[in-house]
């Protein structure tokens, strides 16, 4: 009997086929996630999961699932998953990483640049019939090159955007949980405690995992050390800016605008106040979304699913303590 999976939204065809050949497949069809009930009822019947950052893999799910032995996360993120309770269970859990590095360092940049010189505005403005002639004051905004750029976090992602940012001439300033001397010297980049890096930076940029330490981190305090004249970028995930924060902040013009791929709630709805600011831009969660990026995720997750499935380490395993679970023993 082939192992039976559940993918929970099409990814590219290529690796649906390829994963079509040795598995029994399910795949969601629907735009929208599977709804909570859907997803708890499929798994009772499943060997493995090709899951998304919009399905939450909780105790309760692997509960019902007696027969699961890979959850290969179709994202480089896992706050979706509760690894402790995937190990506990013998489950494995994977993700994508590497491969999304540079498309989300480049939409990063898209929308440093696009904020900065207020591109969406200017692209209203003509559609709306407003450009009558030039004028020396219309629709300017701060210079990116030469400004000072502060990055919270300098994992992969972070530092592919400084190595963007160096090109620009800017000044980059990090804070990481970890001081990352080995990389300084290569990207050009000064350590600073976060508090220095949001009050120096004329642009700050969020790539920072979610976890409960980093939840809120860009809160009340943090927007209010920030320059008056800075604009915050969110390409991470949304809960790490506190999103009443933000739009308390933009109104009473602690920080001079944001542009979002990532927000809390996610997705935000049209009437969210933060859409309707013209020093807002929001982005529905497309960092990674060139064609090439996501065949390369997809080639990764089921690399990951088809190891986990064979009994096989996947490439990927993000909880490799469940190697020497008797729970893992027990599911083989
Ligand atoms: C991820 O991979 O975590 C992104 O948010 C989606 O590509």
């Amino acid at each position: 009997m082939r192992p039976r999976v559940f993918v929970t939204q099409r990814i590219p065809q290529s690796e649906l086929d390829r994963l079509a050949t040795q598995t029994e497949m399910w795949v969601w069809e629907n735009e929208l996630p599977p709804p909570r009930e859907v997803l708890l009822q499929s798994v009772q019947e499943l060997d493995g999961l090709l899951s998304l950052l919009t399905d939450r893999i909780d105790g309760e799910l692997l509960d019902r699932a007696p027969r699961l032995k890979v959850v290969a996360n179709y994202a480089v993120g896992f706050d979706n998953i509760d690894l402790e309770a995937c190990t506990r269970r013998g489950v494995m859990a994977t993700n994508t990483p590497g491969v999304l590095t540079e498309t989300v360092a480049d939409l990063t940049f898209a929308l440093l640049l696009a904020l900065a010189r207020r591109i969406p505005e200017a692209v209203d403005y003509v559609r709306q019939g407003r450009w009558r002639t030039w004028g020396p004051l219309l629709l300017t905004g701060p210079d990116v090159h030469h400004a000072t750029l502060g990055l919270v976090g300098l994992g992969r992602i972070g530092s592919a955007v400084a190595e963007r940012a160096r090109g620009f001439k800017m000044r980059v300033l990090y804070h990481d949980v970890y001081r990352r001397e080995d990389l300084e010297k290569d990207l050009g980049v000064e350590y600073r405690p976060l508090e220095a890096v949001l009050a120096e930076a004329d642009f700050v940029s969020v790539h920072t995992p979610l976890t409960p330490e980093t939840k809120g981190v860009i809160g009340h305090s943090a927007l209010r050390r920030m320059k008056k004249t800075a604009l915050l970028i969110n390409t991470a995930r949304g809960p790490v800016v506190d999103t009443e924060a933000l739009v308390e902040a933009l109104q009473k013009g602690e920080i001079a605008g944001a542009a979002l791929d990532v927000t809390d709630p996610e997705p935000l709805p049209a009437d969210h106040p933060l859409v309707a600011m013209a020093n807002v831009i929001v982005v529905p969660h497309i960092a990674s979304a060139s064609i090439q990026t996501r065949t390369k995720m997809a080639e990764l997750a089921v690399n990951n699913l088809l190891a986990g499935l064979k009994g096989d380490r996947p490439p990927h395993l993000l909880n490799p303590d469940v190697l020497d679970s008797q729970a893992l023993r027990a599911r083989a």
